[in-house]
C-alpha cells in the first residue's frame, strides 16, 4: 500500500499549482472535498495518462477537475459516462452543465455519454483506458457492476480511483449510509497497487482511494465477481440485467456471469415490493429521477453544510412525498 503523503511539501505532492485556477468556478458544483480534488489531481499529474474514463459526472466538478489536470499532455482525452440525461438533484439541468459553463476551453477535451450504462458506451469510446475515475452510487450492487463493465477496456496498467470510500463511516448517528460500502468494499476485492491520501480531514478513514491494476487483478478477477453475492440495496430492472448479462459473458464466459445472474433473481425478488415498482418498465422515466434522488438527496441533507444542508433536506422531504404517491398508485 503506498501513500500520497504530506511529506516535505504538500503542495507540491498535490499539484496545487494545477489546480489553483479552478477552485473558485467549481465550489459551488463539486461533490468532493478540497482534499479528494486535490487527491484525483495529483494521480492524473503523476501518471499523466492519455485516455481518460470518468463514471458518474452530475453537475460535472470532476469532469472539470480531471479536464484541467489534462490540459497540457498532449493528445490527452476525458470521456465521462452519466446514467441520467438530466441531474438528479435539479431535472432542468443537463448533467455535466458545468464544464461548458466553467472551462468551455476545456470541451474540446471532452466527449459525454448520458442516459444508459457504462456497458452501453464502451464499445463505442474503445480500449487503451489508462485512467479511470468512479464515483456512481456508492451502494451495492452499483459501482461493482461498473468495473466490471469496463475493466476489459482499461490498459493492464491503469489506475483505477474510487470516490466515497468511507461514506458508510461518515455520519456521527447510525444511519443507513452504512449501507454506502460499495467502493470500500471494491478497493479489497481488486487486486493491485493501493493508493490512498495519508492528508485528509472531516472524515475518520480517507473518503477516495486509487487501485494501480496489474497482471494480478485480472488473475484474481472472481475476488470481484464474489463481492456481487453482498447484500444489494435496490433493484435492476429485467432490460438492464440482460445487458449487463451480455456483457459479462462476453468479456468474462458463463461461470462467473452466472454469478451475477443468481444475484440479479435472488435480490430482485428479495427487494422491497417499493423498490420493485420503481423498477418497473412502466415507471422507468419516473425511476431514473426517484431511486437517485431519495438517496442521493439523504445523503446531501444528512452530511452536507450550511446553505447546502438545508437545500437538499428540503429537496429530500419533497420528493419523499411524491415517492409516496407513486408507491401507492
Ligand atoms: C455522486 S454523483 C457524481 C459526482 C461527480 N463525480 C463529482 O464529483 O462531481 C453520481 C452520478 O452517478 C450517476 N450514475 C449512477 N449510476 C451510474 C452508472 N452505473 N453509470 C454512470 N453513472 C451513474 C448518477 O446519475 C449521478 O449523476
Amino acid at each position: 500500500m503506498e501513500t500520497i503523503s504530506k511529506i516535505n511539501k504538500v503542495e507540491d505532492y498535490y499539484d496545487y499549482a494545477c489546480l489553483a485556477p479552478i477552485i473558485d468556478k467549481i465550489s459551488d458544483v463539486s461533490m468532493m472535498a478540497d482534499y479528494e480534488r486535490a487527491f484525483l489531481n495529483s494521480l492524473i499529474r503523476q501518471y499523466k495518462p492519455k485516455k481518460l474514463l470518468e463514471l458518474g459526472v452530475a453537475k460535472g466538478g470532476s469532469s472539470v477537475v480531471m479536464l484541467n489536470a489534462i490540459k497540457d499532455i498532449e493528445d490527452a482525452k476525458l470521456y465521462s459516462i452519466d446514467y441520467l440525461d438530466y441531474l438528479y438533484c435539479d431535472n432542468s439541468k443537463k448533467v455535466g452543465y458545468a464544464v461548458k459553463e466553467r472551462v468551455p476551453e476545456l470541451v474540446n477535451r471532452w466527449e459525454l455519454k448520458t442516459n444508459g450504462l457504462p456497458c452501453d458506451f464502451m464499445d463505442e469510446i474503445g480500449g487503451d483506458i489508462d485512467f479511470v475515475l468512479i464515483d456512481t452510487m456508492h451502494i451495492n450492487p452499483g459501482e461493482i457492476l461498473d468495473f466490471l463493465m469496463v475493466l476489459p477496456y482499461l490498459k493492464e496498467n491503469a489506475v483505477v480511483v474510487f470516490h466515497d470510500t468511507a461514506l458508510h463511516v461518515i455520519s456521527s448517528e447510525p444511519c443507513q449510509f452504512k449501507i454506502a460500502n460499495t467502493n470500500n468494499l471494491l478497493m479489497s476485492a481488486i487486486k493491485g497497487k493501493k493508493i490512498l491520501p495519508e492528508f485528509f480531514d472531516s472524515h475518520i478513514f480517507p473518503n477516495i482511494g486509487a487501485v494501480e491494476l496489474n497482471k494480478s487483478t485480472r488473475e484474481n478477477i472472481w475476488d470481484i465477481f464474489n463481492i456481487i453475492k453482498q447484500p444489494w440495496v435496490y433493484a435492476i430492472n429485467q432490460e438492464e440485467v440482460g445487458k449487463i448479462v451480455n456483457c459479462f459473458e462476453k468479456q468474462y464466459g458463463t461461470k462467473l456471469t452466472n454469478i451475477f445472474v443468481k444475484a440479479a433473481n435472488f435480490y430482485n425478488s428479495d427487494l422491497d415490493s417499493a423498490t420493485k415498482i420503481l423498477n418497473s418498465v412502466d415507471v422507468k422515466k419516473i425511476i431514473k429521477k426517484v431511486r437517485f434522488a431519495l438517496i442521493k438527496y439523504f445523503l446531501f441533507y444528512k452530511f452536507g453544510v450550511g446553505k447546502q444542508r438545508k437545500y437538499y433536506k428540503k429537496l429530500y422531504k419533497e420528493t419523499k412525498i411524491k415517492y409516496e404517491q407513486i408507491k401507492h398508485n
